[in-house]
C-alpha cells in the first residue's frame, strides 16, 4: 500500500482507532494518528476538519475517522471541499463507496460496529480502488 493515510478520533471512537492502528501497522502499512489521544471527553468536529484538511491539501490520500456512531465526523468531514466522507457499516457499502463514490474519507462508530467486522471494512474499503468512466463523470458533477 503506497497511500499515506491519516486517522482521528474521539474519545467515543478511541479504542476502536487503537485496534485499526495497529491492524494496518501488523500490515506494513503506515498510518499518521491525529489523535485523540485518549478516552477523554473531547469534540468530534476538531479532529474530523484536522484529518480532512489533511485530505482536501493532499498530504495524506485517505482519512479514517472514529466516533461513537461515525455519523458526526462524516457530517463535518463532508462541509470541507474535495472531501468524500462516508460512513460504512458493512463491507458492501464500503466497496462500493471506493468503486463508485471515490470516497476518501471513511467513518466508522465504535458502538455500532464491532470490532472484526470495523477491521473487513477498513481492509475492503482501502483494498478497493475507483472505476472511473461514468462513476468519475458523476463524482466530477458536484465536485466542480
Ligand atoms: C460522543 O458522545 C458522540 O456524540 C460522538 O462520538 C459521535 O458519535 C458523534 O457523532
Amino acid at each position: 500500500m503506497d497511500k499515506k493515510i491519516a486517522i482521528g478520533c474521539d474519545h467515543g471512537g478511541f479504542k476502536l482507532k487503537k485496534r485499526i492502528i495497529q491492524h494496518l501497522t501488523d500490515k506494513g502499512i503506515k498510518i499518521t494518528d491525529y489523535g485523540s489521544f485518549s478516552e477523554e471527553s473531547c469534540d468530534y468536529p476538531v479532529i474530523a476538519k484536522k484529518v480532512a484538511n489533511e485530505i482536501a491539501n493532499g498530504v495524506h490520500d485517505y482519512g479514517i475517522l472514529v466516533c461513537g456512531t461515525g455519523l458526526g465526523m462524516a457530517i463535518v468531514a463532508n462541509k470541507i471541499r474535495g472531501i468524500r466522507a462516508v460512513t460504512c457499516f458493512d463491507s458492501t457499502t464500503a466497496r462500493m463507496s471506493k468503486s463508485h463514490n471515490d470516497s476518501n474519507v471513511l467513518c466508522l462508530g465504535e458502538r455500532i460496529t464491532g470490532e472484526y467486522l470495523a477491521l473487513d471494512i477498513v481492509d475492503t474499503w482501502l483494498q478497493t480502488s475507483f472505476s472511473g468512466g461514468r462513476h468519475k463523470r458523476r463524482v466530477d458533477m458536484f465536485e466542480d
